[in-house]
């Protein structure tokens, strides 16, 4: 009876992770969501600290019984991870991802440790996914910690002379060990096993390290797909099936994640792996190319544009999230409702440093879902809008992208806010964006430039509007 009770509370957690999930994609359900899936995930944990059973030293059924330690790692593990995500500024959240992301690694690996130390003898079969859960686990905690490191200054971007050959060999000696380990081939098991872990740890750093510290989203998505393979292959191990399902689950959208990262930014994975978009190399290209001049436009002819408008499109970018000038966005949308302008965002899927950073962002300052578009609807919309407002938005609105073959992002899908009849661009200079390329937009007819931290600008130009 209680086994069937423990394979129902499995049963319910993978329901609640793939209900879960599927809440996940839209804002309205998604808090919802997550809240289901961590109530199935409670459900898992509990059943199995009180109900599961495994076959102790004497041939007899044994419950987990070491509570101190059970109860002792889950009270800090919560405490920590509830402080740190409460904490947590937007902006710095694909560094929290990272590190959690990290720990993840680091538990696959445990466990892989530990049941490789039990003396029981293990086949083929259970040696591989011990191996292989250790390695992937090892590489994503390796690598995360690097992520994590870069994102938040400490570890500076590093290419290392000759990198690529240097992981290739690791890569192949890794790969060696393990058809060794596995098969048992070498009788010196336990110093191969140990080669495998310092040799993937190894891995992680030396393959994330060159990585530039921009790039980081992708990568932290595809070591998150890394961590997800390395817990279903406990889920294996323990013929778990709620752990199987949350690492398919968490592996399958990792890698989904990573492939819609790439593509738009119209970039494959390899290049961003080993291409150094957004470094030192491409930035240093800007500014080369002659521009011309661009105009400016006051606060108070900005405000005069937008009060006697029909519709405006805010179009925000990283910028915004850097100025934390959300609140004050939502602002000067209610008081453009209130003189009878009609407001509408247009959001780029990947507009800010992380996958729906926007979304996020105008979420939290309670901006009604209905009035973000998507990149499609928005360039749609784009004929019939008499105000377009860039909020520290650059690459995403940069026509390079559709013009020039031979720029980086050239491909990109963008924002194609020139189709409306006025382009307002805020940001603090001329500076390049993300991708470390001009913008031509800046300097064409349509567009005037705004400049300003973003909080600051739109504060002012609440007020104009107020007096218009
Ligand atoms: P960016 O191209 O990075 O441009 C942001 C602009 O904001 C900068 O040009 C900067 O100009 C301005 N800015 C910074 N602080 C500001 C402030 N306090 N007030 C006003 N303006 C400020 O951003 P984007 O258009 O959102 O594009 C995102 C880029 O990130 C894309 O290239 C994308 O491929 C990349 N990326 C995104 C993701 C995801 S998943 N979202 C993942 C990896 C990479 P000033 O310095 O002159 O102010």
């Amino acid at each position: 009876m209680e086994n069937v009770i423990l394979q129902l509370s499995y049963l319910i957690g993978s329901i609640t992770f793939i209900l879960g999930l599927k809440m996940l994609s839209h804002p309205d359900t998604a808090r919802k969501g997550n809240l289901i899936a961590a109530g199935g995930m409670t459900l898992a944990i509990f059943a199995t600290i009180f109900l599961y059973e495994y076959t102790g030293g004497e041939g007899q059924p044994v419950r987990l019984h070491n509570y101190l330690w059970i109860f002792g790692g889950l009270i800090i593990g919560t405490t920590v991870g509830t402080l740190a995500a409460k904490k947590v500024q937007m902006t710095s959240m694909p560094e929290m991802v990272s590190l959690f992301n990290g720990m993840g690694g680091a538990c696959a690996m445990l466990i892989s440790l530990v049941e490789y130390n039990k003396p029981d003898v293990k086949d083929t079969g259970t040696m591989l996914v011990i191996v292989l859960g250790m390695l992937i686990g090892t590489v994503s905690f390796a690598g995360s910690i690097i992520a994590w490191g870069k994102l938040n200054g400490s570890i500076k971007d590093r290419t290392i002379p000759g990198g690529q050959v240097i992981n290739f060999i690791i890569f192949a000696g890794l790969i060696t060990l393990v058809i060794l380990v596995v098969a048992g081939i070498v009788p010196d098991m336990p110093g191969l096993f140990y080669a495998i872990l310092a040799l993937a740890a190894l891995y992680g750093i030396l393959f994330v390290m060159p990585i530039g510290g921009a790039d980081m989203p992708v990568v932290i998505s595809l070591l998150n797909s890394f961590t997800g393979v390395a817990a279903a292959f406990g889920g294996f191990l323990y013929n778990n099936p709620v752990m199987l399902t949350g690492g398919i689950l968490v592996g399958s959208a990792g890698t989904i994640l990573t492939i819609l990262m790439c593509k738009a930014m119209n970039r494959s994975l390899k290049n961003v792996l080993i291409g150094s978009f957004g470094g030192a190399k491409t930035g240093a290209a800007a500014g080369s190319k002659e521009q011309g001049n661009y105009k400016e436009i006051s606060l108070n002819d900005s405000a005069v544009l937008m009060a006697y408008a029909q519709r405006v499109m805010i179009i925000p970018g990283y910028g915004l999230a850097v100025a934390q000038a959300q609140h004050t966005c939502h602002e000067l949308e209610k008081v453009l409702n209130e003189k009878g302008v009609e407001v509408v965002y247009g959001i780029h899927p990947v507009a800010g440093r992380m996958p729906g950073h926007m979304n996020v962002l105008l979420a939290e300052a309670d901006v009604p879902y209905e009035k973000l578009l998507e990149m499609e609807d928005a360039n749609d919309q784009m004929g019939s809008t008499n105000v377009v407002l860039i909020l520290g938005a650059n690459d995403v609105v940069n026509p390079a992208a559709k013009d020039d073959p031979a720029s980086p992002i050239y491909g990109m899908p963008i924002l194609e806010v020139e189709k409306a009849e006025h382009v307002i661009v805020n940001k603090r200079s001329m500076k390049p964006g993300y991708a470390g390329i001009e913008n031509d937009l800046f300097f064409r007819p349509k567009t005037s430039m705004l400049f300003g931290d973003a909080k600051k600008v739109l504060q002012e130009l609440i007020a104009e509007l107020k007096q218009v």
